[in-house]
C-alpha cells in the first residue's frame, strides 16, 4: 500500500507528513525469494514518482530490528536507513530521496 499525508508519519518519526509511505509490503510465503519483492519495490518505487497524490520530497517505510531480509532489501533498493529517528519498541524508519 502507498499512503500520503500520513498523521503517524510526523507522530512517530517526526517526518513531513507529504512524505510518500509504502506500507504493509509483502509477498506470499509460496511466491518468496523468486525476485517478486525486488520487483514489487520497483514498481512502487516508479509509481510514487508519478507524485500520484501530489509534490512530495520523500517516500518512507519502517521495518522491524530484526527483518534483515527487508532491510536488505530497502537499502539496496537506495532507502536510507534513520536511526536517528528510531526509538525503541518501533520499527526503523528508511527513507527515499524522491
Ligand atoms: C521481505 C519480502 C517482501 C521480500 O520478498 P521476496 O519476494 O522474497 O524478495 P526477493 O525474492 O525479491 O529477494 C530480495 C532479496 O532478499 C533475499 N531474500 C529473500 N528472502 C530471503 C530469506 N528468507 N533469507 C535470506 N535472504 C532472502 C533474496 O536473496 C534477495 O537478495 P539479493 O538482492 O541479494 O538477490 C518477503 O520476504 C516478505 O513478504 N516477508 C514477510 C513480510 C515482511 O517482512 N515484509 C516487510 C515488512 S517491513
Amino acid at each position: 500500500m502507498v499512503a500520503y499525508d500520513c498523521p503517524w508519519a510526523t507522530q512517530y518519526y517526526g517526518l513531513p507528513k507529504k512524505y510518500y509511505y509504502i506500507w504493509r509490503f509483502m509477498i506470499d510465503r509460496r511466491y518468496q525469494k523468486q525476485g517478486f519483492g525486488k520487483e514489487a519495490l520497483r514498481l512502487a518505487i516508479k509509481f510514487v514518482k508519478t507524485f500520484p497524490c501530489g509534490e512530495s520530497k520523500a517516500c518512507w517505510l519502517s521495518y522491524e530490528p530484526e527483518n534483515e531480509v527487508a532491510r536488505k532489501l530497502y537499502l539496496k533498493a537506495g532507502f536510507v536507513e534513520r536511526l536517528d529517528l528510531y526509538k525503541e519498541d518501533m520499527e526503523i524508519p528508511a527513507i527515499f530521496e524522491l
